[in-house]
């Protein structure tokens, strides 16, 4: 998976040193040029060393037009333990933390760790990046960061593996204020109302949970705010048949099959609808975000840029192919 061993273009991007640092001037990695001019990539690149990673990003980057990648943080950006998640999911690590973006800025967020070599960081990045592309409900903000898990340790108890290492890559997002339906009978007595199915929100999930292939829409994976919308918030188990199938099995949960036993026929056909009308933004947002999705994954790949290369254009690929315009429909047998 991602080969987070010392770049051979080690020089190119800076002194490499075994203690995590943060340089705020250094000399960018090739790869990042085309997204800047030179003279705006002197001025202001974050430099995350740590041991084996490397990653590097310029706030010039952002200035390009379209929307950013989301930042990779270091480890002195996790400041404060802020709490385990009232509803544990699969994930032991969860927990609440005050975040620190590269401006300064403080985030209360949920930070989840991925184990070395895990795509989740890759993916929930991905997720999100697409929802902001989308402008759908989304955290307000979110992150990879390098979590410090013994000052994690000191906090939460944690599984006796993730001792043998002094640091591993998480992802954060912003706390949500809302609600799960997660209670059984709540969910259904929703359901059988149908109430919840009527909201342009999960039609808008589920067109784009089919887009990028989530197979784990499970009710724990989206909240419902007081105002009444919906927000996603797990999107791990995206990209499933390029990334994941090959070494995990998910049993597939999702907004579509939840509607589709629930609903009556008319309004079904009304969902289905819905869906296909949000899948035509599909296009346009990967568009919008391509060029930070690529940026994204070459800095997680930054050790093995081939690897990097290659895996982008997968993604790229497998995303353009399914958010064509007519792709969605056709799915669904509609006839366009
Ligand atoms: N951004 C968020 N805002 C509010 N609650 C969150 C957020 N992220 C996670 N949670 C809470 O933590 C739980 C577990 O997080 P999740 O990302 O779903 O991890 P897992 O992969 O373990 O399912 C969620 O079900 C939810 O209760
Ligand atoms: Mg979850």
């Amino acid at each position: 998976m991602f080969d987070r061993s010392t770049s051979t273009k080690g020089e190119a991007y800076g002194d490499i040193s075994n203690d995590c640092q943060v340089t705020d001037r250094c000399r960018i990695g090739a790869n990042l040029r085309q997204y800047a001019e030179p003279d705006d990539l002197a001025e202001s690149c974050h430099h995350v060393l740590c041991g084996h990673h490397t990653w590097q990003q310029t706030k010039a980057q952002c200035r390009l037009g379209g929307p950013d990648m989301i930042p990779i943080l270091p480890e002195t950006a996790w400041r404060e333990f802020r709490g385990t998640a009232a509803s544990q999911g699969a994930n032991l690590t969860t927990h609440q933390a005050l975040i620190v973006d590269h401006h300064g800025r403080e985030h209360r967020c949920y930070v989840k760790a991925a184990p070395p070599g895990n795509w989740m960081p890759l993916t929930e990045g991905i997720g999100w990046m697409l929802s902001d592309a989308l402008e759908s409900p989304r955290p307000e903000f979110a992150a990879v960061v390098l979590l410090p898990l013994p000052k994690l340790g000191r906090y939460m108890k944690l599984d006796q593996h993730w001792l043998r290492y002094p640091n591993t890559l998480a992802f954060c997002c912003s706390a949500v204020p809302g609600k799960h339906l997660l209670a059984r009978w709540k969910w259904w007595t929703r359901l059988r109302t149908a109430r919840a199915f009527q909201h342009p929100d999960l039609a808008r999930i589920a067109a784009f949970d089919m887009w990028v292939e989530n197979r784990d829409r499970n009710t724990g994976n989206f909240l419902r705010t007081k105002e009444g919308n919906y927000v996603p918030i797990d999107n791990e188990f995206i990209l499933y048949s390029l990334l994941w199938a090959a070494t995990l099995t998910v049993a597939p949960h999702s907004l579509k099959d939840e509607a589709s036993a629930v609903l009556k026929s008319a309004g079904y056909s009304n969902f289905e609808g819905a869906m296909v009308l949000a899948s035509k933004l599909h296009e346009g947002a990967l568009r919008k975000a391509a060029p930070a999705l690529q940026q994204f994954v070459h800095a997680l790949f930054s050790g093995n840029p081939a690897q990097g290369l290659a895996m982008a254009a997968d993604i790229l690929q497998f995303l353009g192919q399914r958010g064509q315009p007519d792709w969605l429909a056709n799915e669904l047998g509609h006839i366009v």
